[in-house]
């Protein structure tokens, strides 16, 4: 398998507002903390976990929206974290990023076409007369129509399902093959959510595209994913095929997010919600040792002292926990 992508010991630290003026030591939040993993070209890398676990710091830094406090990142076998402005222009074309939300990310005054030339525009890639002929072509990609009416719509005039179309079509037109989706679908009603979750697998397949697709169900990963990462407070604690880790999950914070999801069958009980257990605490220094541990049902002794890493337990499943191992 051809590694696309490659991320080692990335990490991001936000620093806190100091509470006075006489607080003399500078304090952060670790927002991503030291990860490292490998995507397959071709694959659906899932990234889970809870609201401030860390995953949309790690999207921007994927794609150096967000700069890393330190670590590399490797595109195609090519050190990206420190290229310039006018490589990374040209490193856009072919990856690119889905947002969360489709209201907020389009540009209410432009109209479709002019939403969906921009990139086409800012990279001065196609020539001025073929234009128009590029942009239909996109829509058509992600199933809109390319009637002049509808190039002529505002975003206001669009149901959030066709948005979010439309900023999948923003992401592919010039190219991509590298697709950073975040929470792509959260933000739609349940009958859109299932359109758009089909039309990005569908055109993956077609166009040859790898995802890293984010999302705080479990369940919607199980769907969509090849492997998964699953995230808690900056550290990937659990990594592995998606149907393995879901469905025999090692990390007791997996287990807990997979008790907090509807069945995957009929005949498996509903469990207890993971909120049951505590919110994610707002930590600016993490817990000493496992970070879980202060909220871990099978926590012991050593987990309060030591920080346990990353360790292959079975062929490609990789687990962050003093019992697992
Ligand atoms: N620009 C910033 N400045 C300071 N802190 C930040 C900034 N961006 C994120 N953080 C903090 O970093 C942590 C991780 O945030 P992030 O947005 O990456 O989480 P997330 O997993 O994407 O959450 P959600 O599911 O709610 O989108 C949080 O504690 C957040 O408050
Ligand atoms: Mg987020």
């Amino acid at each position: 398998m051809e590694t696309i992508y490659k991320v080692e010991e990335l990490k991001k630290l936000f620093p806190v507002k100091r509470r006075g003026i006489f607080e003399r030591t500078r304090r952060y939040i670790h927002a991503v903390d030291e990860v490292s993993f490998n995507i397959n070209k071709g694959e659906t890398f899932g990234i889970v976990g809870e609201s401030g676990c860390g995953k949309t710091t790690l999207a921007r830094m994927l794609l150096r929206l967000e700069e890393p406090t330190s670590g590399k990142i490797f595109f195609k076998g090519q050190d990206i974290t420190s290229v310039d402005r006018q490589e990374l222009k040209n490193l856009r074309k072919k990856m690119q990023m889905i947002f969360q939300d489709p209201y907020s990310s389009l540009d209410p005054r432009k109209t479709i076409y002019n939403l969906v030339a921009e990139p086409l525009k800012v990279h001065k890639v196609v020539q001025d007369g073929t234009r128009e002929e590029k942009v239909k072509e996109t829509l058509a990609l992600v199933d809109l129509p390319t009637t002049e009416e509808f190039l002529g719509k505002v975003p206001d005039e669009l149901s959030g399902g066709q948005r979010q179309r439309i900023g999948i079509a923003r992401a592919l037109i010039l190219g991509a093959e590298f697709i950073v989706a975040d929470e792509p679908v959260s933000m739609l009603d349940a009958s859109v959510k299932a359109g758009i979750t089909s039309l990005m697998i569908d055109l993956k397949q077609r166009i040859g595209l790898t995802y890293v697709f984010i999302t705080h169900e479990i369940g919607l990963a199980y769907y969509t994913c090849d492997r998964i990462a699953v995230m808690y407070l900056g550290k990937i604690v659990e990594l592995g095929n998606a149907e393995e880790v879901i469905r025999k999950p090692l990390h007791p914070y997996t287990q807990l997010l997979m008790e907090a999801i509807p069945p995957l069958q009929p005949d498996e009980q509903w469990g207890k919600t993971i909120t049951e257990r505590g919110e994610l605490p707002l930590f600016d220094e993490p817990p000493k040792g496992c970070r879980f541990h202060p909220r871990c049902p099978a926590a012991k002794d050593p987990c309060s002292m030591d920080e346990p890493e990353l360790k292959e337990i079975t062929q490609g499943h990789h687990v962050a926990c003093l019992e697992s191992w």
